[in-house]
């Protein structure tokens, strides 16, 4: 085994806590270095928890420690601080979304190409293993003509301060749908190929602290005629669909429940069955290993910054079409072209 890669974390809020425990198990592979958040006793924290060498306030003067970062900063602050790191020859895991605007992600991808760097978008729930058996199931014909995904996430997402950098527009990007449906167009893409057209619409009804949509329904069609669902509020604490997606197919559907860990099938000859279990929650530590093995072997990652642009530009053409109160072009788009790559 070679030297084990180093690693900084920058931002240390809400979200990086639940990257603590992906960096368990690693020991002679990597190494968490160093820490940053511009309010120290978070980086001190999170420094005495990674049993880290360094916390700073300044994500600069940890550059000289790391081979790789992961970023976990407000949206609109993943450009200049992913660029900068890129630029000093460090490998970038980047929460998602990669940026806010598309030249922003662009330059991003085009400088971890220069510079032969490894550039992978935190997108999560493609490493989770209820993700990847349904995605396996809707591709192996076991459920029939695969004619509509339909993802539902409920959750109640309100940041402690009202002017927050998650609740303006500017800061985030968007709104619930840019912020976190960006994973659910992502798994739609990646579920059934290239869109053709879309349609979007939503509310900040309930989430008033929302300059942008608290609740979003988005509707897909794609080019085998399949269609796409994705309905996402941040103003619910969670029904019994939480985190759910549905798979209609024409011999059976399937019923993934990610908050619970379980896949069920229906079909008409023996009703509801259990058909699969796997550990709920984030699944973090698989995103690192494959993170790892990226940077160990210069593999392309999965969730790679061209790929997760797509499904930002279906965001994007969605919300302009929305404002214009016409339905979104979205051909040209998809992940097959990137994946063949
Ligand atoms: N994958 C997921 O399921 C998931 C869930 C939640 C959040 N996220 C993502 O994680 C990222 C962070 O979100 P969060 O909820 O942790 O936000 P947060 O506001 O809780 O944390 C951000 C942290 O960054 C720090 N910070 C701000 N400016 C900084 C700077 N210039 N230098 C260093 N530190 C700075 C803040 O002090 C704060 O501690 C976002 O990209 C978000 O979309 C992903």
């Amino acid at each position: 085994m070679g030297t084990p890669i180093r690693i900084g974390i920058i931002g240390c809020g809400g979200m990086e806590k639940a990257h603590e425990a992906a960096f368990e198990g690693f020991e002679g592979r990597m190494q968490v270095t160093a820490v940053c958040d511009i309010v120290r006793e978070r980086a001190e924290r999170a420094k005495a928890v990674l049993g880290a060498q360094r916390a700073v306030t300044d994500f600069r003067e940890l550059l000289d420690v790391v081979d790789a970062v992961l970023i976990v900063l407000p949206h609109h602050l993943h450009h200049s601080v992913g660029m900068m790191c890129l630029e000093a020859g460090k490998h970038v895991l980047m929460e998602k979304p990669l940026a806010n605007t598309e030249r922003e992600c662009l330059d991003l991808i085009e400088a971890a190409e220069r510079g032969r760097r490894v550039l992978m978008v935190g997108y999560v729930q493609r490493y989770n293993p209820l993700v990847l058996k349904t995605r396996e199931l809707i591709q192996n014909g076991a459920l029939g003509e695969v004619f509509q995904v339909s993802i539902w996430t409920e959750q109640f997402t309100r940041f402690s301060e009202d002017k927050s950098w998650g609740h303006r527009k500017e800061t985030l990007g968007g709104g619930q749908l840019f912020s976190h449906g960006c994973h659910y167009v992502d798994l739609l893409l990646w579920f059934l190929g290239r869109p053709v057209s879309g349609t979007h619409d939503g509310t900040n009804l309930g989430t008033p602290w929302m300059e942008g949509e608290g609740t979003s329904n988005l509707v897909m069609r794609f080019e085998n005629r399949a269609m796409g669902y994705h309905f996402g509020t941040w103003g619910a604490r969670g029904s019994r669909l939480q985190y759910s997606l549905h798979v209609h197919g024409t011999r059976a559907m399937l019923d993934t429940r990610l908050k619970e860990g379980k896949i069920f099938l229906t079909t008409w000859e023996k009703g509801e069955e259990l058909i699969f279990e796997a550990e709920p929650g984030k699944h973090t530590r698989r995103q690192m290993e494959h993170f790892l093995i990226c940077v160990e072997t210069g593999r392309k990652p999965l969730t790679d910054g061209r790929s997760s642009l797509q499904s930002l530009r279906v965001i994007w053409k969605v919300y302009e079409a929305e404002a214009k109160g016409v339905v979104a072009d979205l051909r040209g788009l998809g992940l097959e072209d990137v994946e063949a790559s």
